[in-house]
């Protein structure tokens, strides 16, 4: 059976591909999207992809996914180091959720070394940029197993 995973960016990840592109790379957000249904393709999981700016907008993404998905790929940008609320959403929908980012988060500024997301994740891939959805992608799909 395909496997069904939201990928969930969050704020200002709509603006990738101009925004401080030495930090987040030159695709855009439609590009890696495309890149990873294509890798989803490959590895029998469908994807949906799904931006928001906003934290409520997230928070009901995720609650939608209790319904259809069967993981899901979290990058929650700036609100990674802030909320409380998305953390709490994120614990509150039993899906296995792998938290992803494209910089390293741990060699930038120190406010960014702090997840209050992760804790709740299977786990977090950060810094391989759009790869690091690309792993989380694999690993969800569950070829990673052996
Ligand atoms: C980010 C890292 C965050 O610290 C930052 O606020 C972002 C993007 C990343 O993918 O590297 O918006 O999540």
């Amino acid at each position: 059976m395909m496997k069904q995973i939201l990928v969930l960016h969050g704020p200002n990840l709509n603006l990738l591909g101009t925004r401080e592109p030495e930090m987040y790379g030159r695709l855009t957000l439609a590009e890696i999207n495309e890149k990873l249904a294509a890798l989803g393709e490959q590895l029998g999981a469908e994807i949906r992809p799904l931006q928001a700016n906003s934290e409520g907008a997230l928070i009901d993404a995720l609650h939608a996914a209790r319904a259809w998905a069967d993981g899901v790929i979290f990058n929650p940008g700036g609100y990674t180091h802030t909320s409380v609320a998305l953390r709490d959403a994120v614990a509150a929908i039993g899906l296995p959720v792998i938290e992803v980012h494209l910089s390293n988060v741990h060699a930038r500024e120190s406010f960014r070394r702090h997840s209050y997301i992760a804790p709740v994740c299977v786990g977090s891939i950060t810094g391989f940029g759009w790869r690091s959805y690309a792993v989380a992608l694999r690993l969800l799909a569950g070829t990673d197993d052996e």
